[in-house]
């Protein structure tokens, strides 16, 4: 049956509507109540508190929606033919209401007669129990009744047939998947449901969550008996209509139509250009979905949701430059992902401004590391051609280098942020090959020497350790603070750092009036607020000094690489930037609340602050 995603909705919701059902508006992707996620995964999340019984829910004890979900364990995948980052979910529950006979009932019914599934292509996995949590034997009888005969019934353990919690903790339970038969061989005698030759699609779940998962790892009986159930949009209309990929479903097709006329090619003919097209499509779609949400506040940045934010849409820049595609092509990518689901998501809509200025923001900034490292590599395989031409004049028998060294490969990754792999596809290119052992050994003395530095007295850090780190990071923003409020003659002359407290020691002849006080610490809560991330990049101190960077020392001339932290929303609009040894936190949001604790008099025309960070 052919069918689109929006048909597929529609028989979905209309049909539990007529068992009873409450259409809900799906949630927000970003989770309300539970901080070990960082996206809503599946359909029940939003639900947990009245799966858990800790309220009713105001529509009743029959629930039916679509829900937006991001699942990033997979990203990497991401390109192959099934998996997605963003998908849609249809689900169905019963708060403590019908149980396992109605809801397999309706999924069989549902496959059978609104999508026309034939049941002799179903086949169906049941919990076959462990010790304490019997076999799911009543769920067998019901499909068994059904009329699916018990060959095509499997019983698997926890592994397959047990679904939840979205979180760490939560209501979870034994489940019973549906899968659709194909068609295609077997590919040995052990293919069965869950095999993943392609033979058997899972296409539905119901879980029957009577547990609780405790935060010691126990599995209680939850005294109650809900039913959660969900399908993905994407795969099975795929599967409906008889497509070999997600990309070819109707959702995709705008998706890709764009980035085929943005990158002038009429198709992807290799497999690295169909992967890339497919990365764009995919990242692109999640990237817009996150940035509209109706909740907001996930932008690009460099931890939890922020940073896989960022990955997403960088990864997609990267990809979509790989296919030739020109610079500002994020914003037009959204502006067809908004209008094709603004009609069932119209939050969308509503959020299009702002998608299109955060995806504009970051692929500016990507795209400016990106051309640095770009002139940087091209220096390098230009000096090592230059040294190829030279010994080859001098000695005929000279075998050229074609390979990047892992020290090189390693600078492109530390100072300009290009990832290993975009080495060495861009040597590919070239026919040169990258050190890939040499760069895994460069990383490891990397993450030795900035372990080791850390106890440096440059930085006035005593040790490293989370609270040093955050005090250390809080100590750049209380000297920029400081220049802001009192002038800029507030020179850092000492700094001594412990888990508790900062010591910040500055060139200023008075005391500080509790209102001047006041403002240093509302300027430093604001940039903690602001959640700017913070960069690190490699430069002499000339070079320092000319990007804008305070530097504590006047040191002689050297032409040593020293590193500069900037805290700000770009390496240009920055509100911080300082040469300094570091560590530093990835972004500020994490420091918490700042308090400045005592002012006084260190000694003549050097005052000192001692200052916490308040959880
Ligand atoms: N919550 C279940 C799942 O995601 C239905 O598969």
């Amino acid at each position: 049956m052919k069918i689109t995603a929006d048909q597929l909705r529609n028989l979905y919701l209309e049909f539990f509507k007529s068992k009873g059902h409450a259409v809900i508006s799906g949630a927000s992707l970003i989770p309300e109540n539970d901080p070990t996620v960082l996206f809503t995964t599946a359909g029940m999340h939003p639900l947990v508190p009245y799966l858990m019984g800790k309220m009713p829910h105001p529509a009743g004890t029959r629930l039916t929606d679509v829900q937006k979900c991001v699942r990033t364990g997979d990203i990497d995948e991401v390109g192959d033919s099934a998996h997605l980052t963003f998908f849609e979910m249809l689900g169905n529950w019963s708060l403590n209401d019908y149980f396992k006979k109605e809801a397999i009932g309706w999924s069989f019914e549902f496959l059978t007669t609104k999508l026309g599934f034939s049941p002799d292509q179903l086949s169906v996995t049941v919990f076959k129990g462990e010790e304490g949590i019997p076999a799911d034997e009543e769920a067998a009888a019901i499909w068994k009744s059904l009329g699916i005969p018990d060959e095509r019934i499997y019983r698997l353990p926890r592994e397959d047939n047990w679904w939840g919690p979205a979180g760490e903790t939560g209501p979870c339970g034994p489940d019973t998947e549906m899968f659709i038969d194909t068609g295609k061989p077997a590919c040995g005698p052990d293919c069965r449901p869950g095999c993943h030759c392609g033979k058997f699609i899972e296409i539905w779940n119901d879980v029957f969550m009577q547990f609780n998962k405790t935060a010691e790892g126990k599995f209680e009986p939850l005294g109650r008996h809900n039913v959660d159930t969900g399908m993905g949009v994407e795969r099975t209309i795929c599967m409906m209509n008889g497509l070999d990929t997600v990309y070819d479903t109707d959702v995709f097709a705008p998706i890709m139509a764009k980035i085929k006329e943005l990158s002038g090619k009429a198709s992807f003919e290799t497999p690295e250009d169909v992967r890339s097209s497919r990365v764009v499509a995919d990242h692109m779609r999640t990237a817009t979905f996150i940035l509209g949400d109706q909740k907001g506040g996930v932008t690009p940045g460099n931890v939890g949701a922020n940073y896989v934010l960022r990955r997403l849409i960088r990864s997609a820049v990267r990809h979509a430059r790989r296919l030739g595609i020109a610079p500002g092509f994020t914003e037009k990518m959204a502006a067809t992902i908004v209008d094709e689901y603004k009609h069932v998501y119209p939050e969308l809509e509503a959020n299009r401004e702002r998608v299109f200025q955060e995806l504009l923001a970051e692929e500016t900034r990507f795209g400016k590391t990106l051309d640095e490292g770009k002139r940087e590599f091209d220096k390098t395989v230009a000096g090592i051609r230059r040294k190829n031409e030279f010994m080859g004049a001098k000695d005929p028998a000279y075998v050229p280098e074609t390979q990047i060294s892992g020290k090189q490969a390693f600078r492109l990754y530390d100072t300009y942020g290009y990832p290993l792999e975009m080495t060495q596809e861009l040597a590919r290119e070239i026919g040169f090959t990258v050190d890939v052992a040499g760069y895994q050994e460069c990383f490891k003395a990397h993450q030795k020497l900035s372990r080791a530095n850390v106890g440096s007295a440059k930085s006035g850090l005593a040790e490293h350790s989370e609270e040093t780190t955050a005090l250390h990071t809080a100590t750049h923003l209380l000297h920029k603070a400081l220049k802001i409020v009192l002038g800029d003659h507030c020179n850092q002359k000492g700094s001594n750092i412990t888990a508790e407290r900062l010591r910040l020691d500055f060139t200023h002849g008075e005391k500080m009036t509790p209102e001047q006080i006041r403002k240093v610490e509302d300027i430093v809560n604001e940039q903690i607020k602001a959640d700017l991330p913070v960069y690190r990049d490699m430069m002499t101190l000339d070079e320092a000094r000319a990007a804008g960077a305070t530097a504590l020392f006047s040191n002689k001339y050297t032409d040593e690489k020293l590193s500069v932290y900037t805290m700000g929303r770009t390496r240009e609009d920055f509100f911080s930037k300082e040469v300094c040894t570091g560590p530093h936190v990835e972004h500020t949001g994490v420091l918490g609340h700042f308090k400045i604790k005592k002012e006084e008099s260190s000694s003549a025309g050097v005052r000192r602050i001692k200052a916490v960070l308040e959880k």
